[in-house]
């Protein structure tokens, strides 16, 4: 019996996919490279822009050619997009070939939930039951990376987005529960630990003992052996001294922040309820920098949401030439019903946002580009995280701050930190050799 994934979206959802990955292996499943050869086929779904949503739906029309073929395929639709309003309804109706929906706190049911497929039930779930990470065995896939949640769900109603919606109400997690897998990762040999959250920096908050996110990297900054402690999201409105003093404390706590700021207009800023001006942001970077002048500081940007003019997209690009984030993902606004923003005036036409987002991503390019060519000639600590498949015995690993740099070596070096000299810089890429196994 093989099964396959799909998984779409974000960090988050990798991870997810590990949990979804250890209950099918659980009973008895078997990983396949190809959908034609799976018993069971996984959808885990994002619905955080629209381009996401379309290339979704079309994936799972496919099921209903293999369920021809293979009339025992069990298909299973779950993640962010079956927990929209509506959405389970509309694939029960539409898409008559999925067995199973499952909201983003149900997965403890999928079990449940095959023995009523293998019985030719449908199962529908999207109830936001939650879950103990403890009722799972991960099976991880992002060696030396090992991704840990800390909280869920999100408090903050940014206007644009869906996730509060999605992901329910934020949640943290037991420090002592997220101590223990930590602890247990480094035992078992991972070299890297990433912690999850859609905004880290409200870690705690929720609990009774007044935990907060600072706490927590120290706790496991303070842990034995060579490790890389790694976390995203940063919410700049909650990122406070005490992390950033945390970061500056522990050499296992890499100067790497992910700080979505969005835009760089304090007009849009207000109407997106980020409940921060780009001169907050300034200082927040400002201080970052003062206490961690090697940081690779990175961003998330959205172009033409609601009403952004010229002057505010200007803005944008003035805060990316000023902050110089060492890489930036830019995004289109998408218009996600059920959020405010969705209701706005002054949507902005489709060409003026292509044109804004080519801008913005030639003026982060260019940032990116003198930033690489600063760094050759230096040497740089990485972890070897995995091959390059585009080049034969090339494997790819990032500096601390989060670059991502290629050189020549075997894959037996994967999970290894070496010292590599960067030789060469086209841009976003870094090519680099080997100076030393530390
Ligand atoms: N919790 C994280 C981000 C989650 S979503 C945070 O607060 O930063 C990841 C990124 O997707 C966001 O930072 C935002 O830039 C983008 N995004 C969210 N909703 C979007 C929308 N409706 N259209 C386009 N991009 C969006
Ligand atoms: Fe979305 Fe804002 Fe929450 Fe991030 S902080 S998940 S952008 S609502
Ligand atoms: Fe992530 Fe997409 Fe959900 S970005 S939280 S998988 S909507």
């Amino acid at each position: 019996m093989n099964y396959f994934i799909h998984t779409y979206g974000c960090q988050m959802n990798i991870h997810d996919s590990e949990k979804i990955a250890g209950i099918l292996e659980k009973l008895g499943y078997t990983v396949c490279d190809s959908v034609n050869d799976a018993d069971i086929i996984v959808f885990n779904t994002c619905c955080i822009r629209e381009t996401a949503e379309q290339k979704i739906y079309g994936h799972i029309g496919a099921v209903k050619k293999l369920k021809r073929k293979n009339p025992r395929l069990i298909s299973v639709v779950c993640g962010c997009m079956s927990q929209q309003d509506g959405v389970a309804q509309h694939i029960r109706e539409s898409y008559p070939y999925i067995d199973i929906v499952l909201g983003t706190s149900d997965l403890n049911l999928l079990e449940s939930a095959i023995v009523a497929a293998k019985n030719k039930k449908k199962f529908v779930n999207v109830e936001f039951n939650t879950y103990r990470e403890e009722d799972f065995d991960v099976s991880r896939t992002s060696y030396p990376n090992a991704w840990v949640n800390i909280n869920y769900g999100c408090n903050n109603f940014c206007t644009y987005c869906i996730v509060p919606y999605v992901r329910g109400r934020e949640r943290s997690r037991p420090i002592d529960d997220i101590m223990a897998e930590v602890r247990q990762l480094l035992a078992d040999g991972y070299k890297e630990i990433t912690l999850l959250g859609q905004n880290v920096n409200s870690y705690g908050h929720d609990l009774p003992n007044g935990e907060n996110f600072a706490q927590l990297l120290n706790l496991i900054g303070e842990l034995p052996g060579k490790f890389r402690l790694r976390f995203m999201t940063s919410h700049p409105k909650d990122l406070s001294q005490e992390v950033i003093d945390a970061i500056a404390a522990h050499r296992n706590i890499c100067d790497n922040i992910h700080l979505p700021v969005q835009s760089g207009s304090n007009a849009i800023l207000r109407r997106m309820n980020r409940r921060y001006t780009r001169e907050n942001y300034f200082d927040l970077v400002d201080k970052i920098r003062q206490k961690l002048p090697e940081v690779g500081i990175t961003t998330d940007i959205m172009v033409g949401f609601p009403g952004e003019t010229e002057q505010d997209f200007c803005d944008t690009l003035d805060l990316v030439k000023r902050v110089r984030f060492s890489s930036a993902f830019c995004f289109v606004y998408s218009r996600r019903k059920g959020t405010p923003a969705y209701s706005m005036p002054d949507q902005i036409p489709y060409s003026v946002k292509k044109e804004r987002i080519t801008r913005l991503l030639a003026c982060q390019n260019d940032v990116t580009k003198s930033i690489s060519a600063q760094m050759v000639g230096s040497t740089y600590e990485i972890l070897v995280e995995g091959a390059n498949f585009k080049y034969d015995n090339v494997m790819c690993g990032r500096t601390e701050s989060g670059r991502l740099v290629n050189f020549k070596c075997d894959d037996g070096f994967i999970g290894k930190f070496v010292s590599v000299r960067i030789d060469r810089a086209s841009s976003a890429t870094l090519w680099g050799t080997i100076v030393e196994e530390l």
